[in-house]
């Protein structure tokens, strides 16, 4: 795949950043767009050699299209997309007003939908790629106090699976969909949310550094999956509890007491200089 083209959304920062630079690490032209430009450029100098940069906001389904053949143009083939762009905003639904509500459902199911189409009309010409699509456990399980950005990410690994389903049936078997499914991160995303109880349950379980996440995108380029959770034990965990509702009703109580008593764990780490761990003591 050296020189190949990828693009990865929401790559100005957090963990599209960290998977633009395992991208780039293997040999491949990255394409780093944003909502932000400015973020995507000050990134794309980051990592410098062939990366580039532009402005791309992923619910506009024409610019995505438009990006997937800038991709092409400038590295002559469009290998991976990973669609990472996304937005949380937490608390009950009840509480939030419309706009935060359609935001996180256009960027985060409307955009990945756009990013996916986008990638596959060159994909399907050149008959082979990569389309990575960056969920969440919140895809997986209903995640109290994140219900809309749950029932974002659902919609985006239904829409996931089932087109790589479809391109199976149309006998297209060269073109691989992965959805990687991680617990909480520490990006941007989570750094302003230790005080916020609507999102402890990001805290719940393991809290993982971008670049850990961003490793295992480069695992799923070795080897597609349809659906990764990250890390597995979670996966699991969770599978049982969407299996089982009435049991998540029942751990609800003690599993966000811990939840909280861990952002209040993770904010006095970070005060203290001890969190996040540097790259060796993370055995990075
Ligand atoms: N941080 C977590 O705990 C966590 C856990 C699981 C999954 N995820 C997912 O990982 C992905 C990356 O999130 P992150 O943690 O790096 O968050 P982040 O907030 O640090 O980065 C998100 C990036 O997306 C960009 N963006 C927002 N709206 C956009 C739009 N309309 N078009 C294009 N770009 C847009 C932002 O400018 C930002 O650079 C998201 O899809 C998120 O839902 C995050």
């Amino acid at each position: 795949m050296i020189g190949a083209g990828a693009l990865v959304t929401g790559s100005g920062r957090g963990l599209g950043l960290e998977i633009a630079r395992v991208l780039a690490g293997r040999g491949l032209t990255v394409h780093l767009t944003d909502l932000d430009e400015a973020s995507a450029a000050s990134a794309a100098a980051q990592i410098g050699g062939t990366a580039f940069a532009s402005a791309l906001d992923v619910r506009d389904a024409e610019a995505c299209r438009a990006a997937a053949c800038a991709t092409v143009e400038r590295a002559g083939s469009l290998a991976v997309w990973v669609n990472n762009a996304g937005v949380l905003t937490p608390g009950p639904a009840w509480q939030q007003d419309e706009a935060a509500r359609r935001l996180m459902i256009d960027v985060n199911a409307h955009g990945t939908i756009n990013g996916t189409l986008a990638a596959l009309e060159p994909m399907r010409q050149s008959g082979s790629g990569h389309v990575i699509n960056v969920i969440s456990l919140a895809g997986l399980v209903a995640a109290p106090g994140e219900t809309v950005y749950a029932a974002s990410k659902h919609a985006a690994i239904a829409f996931s699976v089932g087109t790589l389903m479809d391109l199976r049936r149309a006998g297209i078997e060269r073109i691989d969909i992965s959805c990687l499914c991680p617990d909480g991160i520490w990006t941007p995303m989570l750094e302003d949310k230790l005080d916020d109880p609507a999102a402890a349950a990001s805290f719940i379980g393991t809290l993982l550094l971008p670049e850990q996440v961003a490793e295992r995108v480069g695992a799923l380029l070795d080897k597609p999956r349809p659906v990764t959770a990250m890390p597995p034990y979670r996966g699991a965990l969770i599978r049982i509890v969407d299996l089982f509702p009435r049991l998540g009703l029942r751990i609800l109580g003690p599993m966000f007491v811990q939840a909280a008593q861990k952002q209040r764990r993770i904010k006095r780490k970070v005060a203290a200089g001890k969190w996040p761990p540097s790259k060796n003591a993370a055995g990075r």
